[in-house]
C-alpha cells in the first residue's frame, strides 16, 4: 500500500518520497527572469528540508509569456550558468527540480510582457483588464517551438524533469476553454481541436527532450468557471496526453477569476476542507495509466496519507504550505506528523510583488511579536 515516503521513479527520476513541492511564483528572479542566488538558496532549502520533487515556479518561454514580476525565464541561452548554479545547489542538498514551462497567454499585462497580451481569442479575462491580441497560425506554431526549445534548456542544465503548465488559466489552459477559445479554425471549437495546443506543445516538448526523460503536466481539471473547461474535457485531454506518454498528471483546478474555487483558496482550517481536487484527480486517475499527483489545500498528514491509500494518488503536492515550513517533509518523516502551520491566508503574495520574493507574512509577524515579549 502506498506510504507518503516511498521511494518511487518517474521515467527513471528517482524520488526519495511521494511529497512534491508544486509550482510557486516567488518573485525572486531579474525583470528579464534570470534566476538570482537568492532563488536557487530557496530551491537549496526547500530540497533540505526532504521534498521529494520541487517544482520550479512558472517559467516563461518566450518574454511575452511573462505574467509576474520577478518570474523566472528560460527563453535565452544566456541564463546558462545561472541555471546551473540553482540546479547544482539543489542536487547537492540531495534533492530533485523540475522546471515548470508557461506562456501567459492573456493573463498578463503588456507591462509584464512588453507588448499587447496573446491569446487564443480576443477575451478579456476576470483581473486582467488588458485586451488580448489573437494569435495567429504562425504564432501558435513559435509558441510551440519555446516550449522545446525551454525544455531542451533544462535538460541540458540540469533539471530532472519539466512540467507543462496547463492550468489557472494560462494560454494551455486559455486553448482548452471553451470560454476564451472561440477560434473557428483547426485550434477551436470541439474537445478534439481545444487540445490541439497543448497536443502540439507536449509533441515538441518530448522530441526535443526524447522519451528518457520527465516529461510531466500541470492540468486543470475544471475551470470553476460559468462556461469554462469543465471535467469531460479535461479527462479528453488527459487521456490523449497519457497516450501520447506524458510521464504524470498534477490535477488543480480553477482560475484568478474563479473566487473563492481559485487555485489557491484560502482559510483550509479543518481536514474537511482540505484536498479541495482530490474528486476531480480522482477522475482523471481512473482514466489514465500515468501517475498522477494531486494540490490544493493538502494541510495534514492524516489527509495526505488517506489520498494515497483510498484515492489511488500517486503524489501529494502542496504550494503555501512549504512557504512556511520548507522542512515540512522531514518534519513528518521524524515523527512529528502535526498539520503545516500554513493558516491559507495568501498573504505571501504581496511581498512577492513589493518586497523582492514571497514569504510567509505570518510567520514574520508571529517572530516579531515573539521578539516583543
Ligand atoms: C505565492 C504563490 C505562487 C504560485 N505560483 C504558481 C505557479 O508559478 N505555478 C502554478 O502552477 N501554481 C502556482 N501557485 C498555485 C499553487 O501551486 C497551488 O496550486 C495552490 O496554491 C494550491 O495548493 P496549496 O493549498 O498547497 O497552496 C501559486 C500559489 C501561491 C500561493
Ligand atoms: S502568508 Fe504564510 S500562512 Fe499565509 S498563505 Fe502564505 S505561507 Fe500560508
Amino acid at each position: 500500500m502506498a506510504n507518503l515516503f516511498d521511494p518511487t521513479t518517474i521515467n527513471g527520476m528517482a524520488l526519495q518520497n511521494r511529497l512534491v513541492r508544486s509550482a510557486t511564483w516567488e518573485g525572486m528572479c531579474e525583470q528579464d527572469g534570470r534566476p538570482t542566488e537568492k532563488l536557487a538558496n530557496w530551491y537549496r532549502d526547500l530540497a533540505q528540508g526532504g521534498i521529494g520533487l520541487i517544482v520550479s515556479g512558472y517559467t516563461f518561454v518566450r518574454p511575452e509569456g511573462k505574467g509576474l514580476p520577478g518570474k523566472m525565464g528560460i527563453h535565452t541561452d544566456d541564463f546558462v550558468g545561472d541555471y546551473e548554479n540553482l540546479t547544482r545547489a539543489v542536487h547537492a542538498a540531495g534533492g530533485k527540480i523540475a522546471v515548470q514551462l508557461v506562456h501567459a497567454g492573456g493573463q498578463t499585462d503588456a507591462k509584464n510582457a512588453g507588448r499587447q497580451p496573446l491569446a487564443p481569442s480576443v477575451v478579456q479575462v476576470d483581473q486582467f483588464p488588458e485586451i488580448p491580441a489573437e494569435l495567429t497560425k504562425d504564432e501558435i506554431i513559435d509558441i510551440a517551438a519555446a516550449f522545446g526549445e525551454g525544455a531542451r534548456r533544462a535538460r541540458a542544465w540540469g533539471f530532472d524533469a519539466v512540467q507543462l503548465h496547463g492550468a489557472h488559466g494560462f494560454l494551455i489552459n486559455q486553448f482548452l476553454s471553451p470560454l476564451t477559445n472561440r477560434r473557428t479554425d483547426e485550434y477551436g471549437g470541439s474537445i478534439e481541436n481545444r487540445s490541439r495546443f497543448l497536443l502540439e506543445v507536449y509533441q515538441e516538448v518530448r522530441e526535443t527532450v526524447g522519451a528518457d526523460y520527465p516529461v510531466m503536466i500541470k492540468l486543470n481539471a475544471a475551470d470553476n468557471l460559468d462556461g469554462g473547461l469543465e471535467l469531460d474535457d479535461a479527462l479528453y485531454a488527459a487521456k490523449k496526453l497519457a497516450e501520447a506518454g506524458i510521464d504524470a498528471i498534477e490535477v488543480s483546478a480553477g482560475t484568478p477569476a474563479s473566487g473563492a474555487e481559485n487555485p489557491a483558496r484560502e482559510k483550509i482550517n479543518k481536514p474537511e476542507k482540505e484536498a479541495y481536487n482530490l474528486e476531480l484527480a480522482q477522475r482523471i486517475k481512473d482514466m489514465v495509466n500515468c501517475p498522477v499527483m494531486v494540490v490544493g489545500g493538502f494541510r495534514s498528514y492524516e489527509v495526505a496519507e488517506k489520498a494515497l491509500r483510498e484515492n489511488g494518488m500517486d503524489y501529494i503536492a502542496m504550494a503555501r504550505p512549504l512557504i512556511r515550513e520548507p522542512d515540512l517533509a522531514n518534519r513528518w518523516l521524524q515523527g512529528d506528523d502535526s498539520a503545516a502551520k500554513c493558516i491559507s491566508c495568501n498573504g505571501c503574495f504581496k511581498p512577492g510583488l513589493e518586497e523582492g520574493g514571497i514569504y510567509c507574512v505570518i510567520e514574520k509577524k508571529e517572530r516579531e511579536k515573539a521578539a516583543k515579549d
